[in-house]
Formats: structure tokens, sequence, C-alpha cells
């Protein structure tokens, strides 16, 4: 069957032929519709994060999938039934974190990641997996089901956010959003229910699709080329809320300054080595003198899941039709790594 696989050896994805899975006891057989494409899989591609299985020298892509249950093989499912893959599986028995269902708490080495760490991803015709991570949606969340994998990543960084400010009085009024890739994007409509402000910030000139976005939500564009993270708090105001997506590792110190009071900044990005100055002095008094909080958040759990495709039934349809920029066929796959300024969100059909 057709799959998109990176060697460990090259740079660009390639269409590999692999056997078709067999699902062995307690896993059924999946059909994939789409696999959508991420700043993960772009990091992964050109060898920044991630590792292929140990037994091979590619990794099959791709961690965002939605698709149909072709042999339910004895599990609960039933045949036709669309589902959604989660994405960490035990790397061997025994593993204290999957058993209490918190795989996504699980520190390195202690999880695979299929598409990203030590196990092959979805982008082929079918996949199998134990029932046991694979979570039902509606035929209403179809055509966008691979956005359900990067929302129940921000359902668990707010969670994550808003739990480490439950110990007080916290009623956020302002949110930023660092970032304009599809993850800040998502992000910033999910705040705009949560937040009576809200900012999102990128580095592009207009006219661009994603400042498009941004303003169509009712947010305001900050420009980190005229307004750095760290103006952010004097030239528009200081936020109760920052979501770091863009992995550059300044912005996770500089979120400090652009915290209110009492406020939370949650990051996501993986930026790997980079090394620059601080002052640390200043970091720190800012965090302890105001009750500042950063929150470092990976993954998502099955509860993030099912919030998520809750929540994406609740987007409105021009704002996945705007961020769905390209959805290619196998035959047009390198199509949906581009990364050009009009690409945001990408996915590819099988
Ligand atoms: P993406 O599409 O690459 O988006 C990153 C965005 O940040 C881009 O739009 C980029 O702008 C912008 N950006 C980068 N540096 C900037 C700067 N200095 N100032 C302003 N904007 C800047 O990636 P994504 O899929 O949205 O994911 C975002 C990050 O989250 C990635 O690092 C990814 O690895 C990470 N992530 C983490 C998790 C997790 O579980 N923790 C899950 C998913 C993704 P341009 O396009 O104009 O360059
Ligand atoms: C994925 C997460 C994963 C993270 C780190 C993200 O793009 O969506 O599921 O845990 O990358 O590898
Ligand atoms: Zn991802």
């Amino acid at each position: 069957m057709d799959a998109i696989a990176v060697y460990d050896d090259g740079d660009s994805p390639e269409l590999i032929d692999v056997p078709r899975p067999t699902p062995a006891a307690g896993e059924a057989l999946v059909r994939v519709l789409r696999v959508g494409v991420d700043g993960t899989d772009h990091e992964v591609i050109a060898g920044e994060h991630g590792v292929s299985p140990a037994e091979d020298d590619y990794l099959v892509l791709g961690h965002e999938a939605v698709g149909v249950v072709e042999d339910p093989n004895g599990t609960e499912f039933t045949e036709g039934e669309l589902v959604v893959p989660m994405v960490r599986r035990p790397p061997g028995p025994d593993n204290e974190y999957f058993e209490r269902g918190e795989a996504d708490m699980a520190p390195t080495g202690q999880y695979h990641e299929r598409g990203i760490v030590g196990a092959h991803g979805y982008m082929s015709e079918y996949f199998t997996s134990p029932a046991e991570y694979l979570v039902s949606i509606p035929e209403s969340v179809a055509e966008y089901g691979f956005l359900v994998e990067p929302v129940s990543i921000t359902e668990k960084a707010l969670e994550h956010a808003i739990a480490s400010r439950s110990a007080f009085e916290w009623t956020p009024e302002s949110s930023l959003v660092l970032g304009n890739g599809s993850l800040g994007l998502l992000t910033l409509a999910m705040l705009g229910s949560r937040t009576e402000r809200t900012y999102c910030l990128g580095r592009r000139d207009r006219p661009d699709p994603t400042i498009d976005i941004i303003e169509s939500l009712g947010a305001t564009y900050i420009d980190s080329r005229q307004t750095p993270v760290s103006s952010v708090s004097d030239r528009y105001e200081p936020m109760d809320l920052v979501y770091e997506a863009t992995g550059h590792a300044p912005h996770a110190f500089e979120t400090v300054e652009a915290l209110a009071p009492n406020g939370v900044g949650a990051l996501l990005g993986v930026p790997g080595t980079h090394e620059f100055e601080i002052d640390g002095g200043a970091l720190h008094e800012e965090l302890v003198l105001h009750n500042k909080a950063l929150v470092g958040t990976v993954n998502s759990g099955r509860t993030h899941f099912e919030r998520a495709v809750e929540t994406l039934q609740s987007l409105p349809e021009w704002l996945l039709d705007d961020l769905v920029t390209d959805v290619v066929g196998v035959d047009a796959f390198e199509r949906a790594f581009s990364d050009d300024d009009h690409t945001i969100k990408t996915a590819v059909e099988f």
C-alpha cells in the first residue's frame, strides 16, 4: 500500500510501498481518509525532532489522522465507524503512565509517538491500532477530522494553564497567541469564546491570509518585527494568558514580560538548542513578585480528544475553510509539505 515517509538520510518526504498491516487481537484496521501536516512534521522531516522506529531506516509520517474502521476485528467499533487515533503508544509492557490513561504526561523514553518518535505514523492507506487509542467521531466532523488532534493539544494546554490559576479568583480578559501557524490560529479561534480581547503575533506583511483570519476572528494582529513580545504589554495591554506556538525560544522568556500580574503562559514550541542571553534575575523576580506561571505542555489525552471533537463542531465553517488551504491526493503529496506564505494547513487524502 502507499505510504509517505522520510528516510533517515533524506530531507524530503517520499512515496513508498509498505505491506498493508493486519490487526492483532484487540486492534482494529482503519482505512485512512485524511492526514494533516503541521510544524512538527516539518521539524521531523528536517531531522530536528523525532526518530524512526528502531528496526527501520525510515519513518512513515503523519500524526493528525481521520479514518474509517474497515475491520473492527472483535473490538467495540463497528465497520464504517469514523475514528481519530491518539498519538502516543507504550514502548514496552508495564508502563504506569499508559495504565493510568496519562500517556501525555510520560517522560522521554516512556512513549512512542506515531509519525514522530519511534513508531510509524498514519500517512498510509491503512493503519492498525489498539481500540483504546481510537476516538469515535460523528459524521459531521469527518471532513476536518484531522484537526481533532491539534485542537486536542490546545484543550490540554488550556486545561493545564487554567489549573495553575485555580487557587485564586482568576478571570482572564486578554489573551495573546504567539505564532500565526495552524496551531496558533486554531488556538486563537478557541480563545475567542474564553477571553474578551484576543491578539495574535506573527512576522508577516499584509496582504496575508493568516492576518485576514486573525482579523476576521476579531483579534488584533501584532507584528513581532515592530512590537517584540517584550513590548506587547506597553504597546497594547498586559496579557492574562499567553500561548506560545512559534517555537522561537526567546519567546518563552519574553512571555513573562508580556503577562499581566497573576497571568499564565503556556509554552508549546519545540525549538531545540538555541543559545541567547537573558536577564535571569529580572525574569525570576517578575515571576515571583507578580505570581506569574509558565507551563510547558505536550501531547494530549483521551479527554482532550473528546473535548476537541466538541470544540471542532463549534468553530465557524468559514474558519476551517480558510485555514485548510490545500487537501491533496497521494499523487500530489509534495504539495502538502509546501511552506510558502499561502499555505496554512494542509492534508493528504487517501
Ligand atoms: P508552524 O506552522 O511552523 O507555525 C509557527 C508560526 O510561528 C509560523 O507562522 C511562523 O511565522 C511563526 N513565527 C516563528 N517565529 C516567529 C517570530 N520570531 N515572530 C513571529 N512569528 C514567528 O507550526 P505549528 O504547527 O503551528 O506549531 C507551532 C509550534 O508548536 C511548533 O514549534 C510545533 O513544533 C509546536 N507544537 C507543539 C505541540 C505540543 O504538543 N507541545 C503540538 C503541536 C505543535 P512564518 O510562517 O511567517 O515564518
Ligand atoms: C504533536 C503531539 C506531540 C508533539 C511532540 C506535536 O506536533 O501534535 O502529539 O506530542 O508534537 O512530539
Ligand atoms: Zn502535531
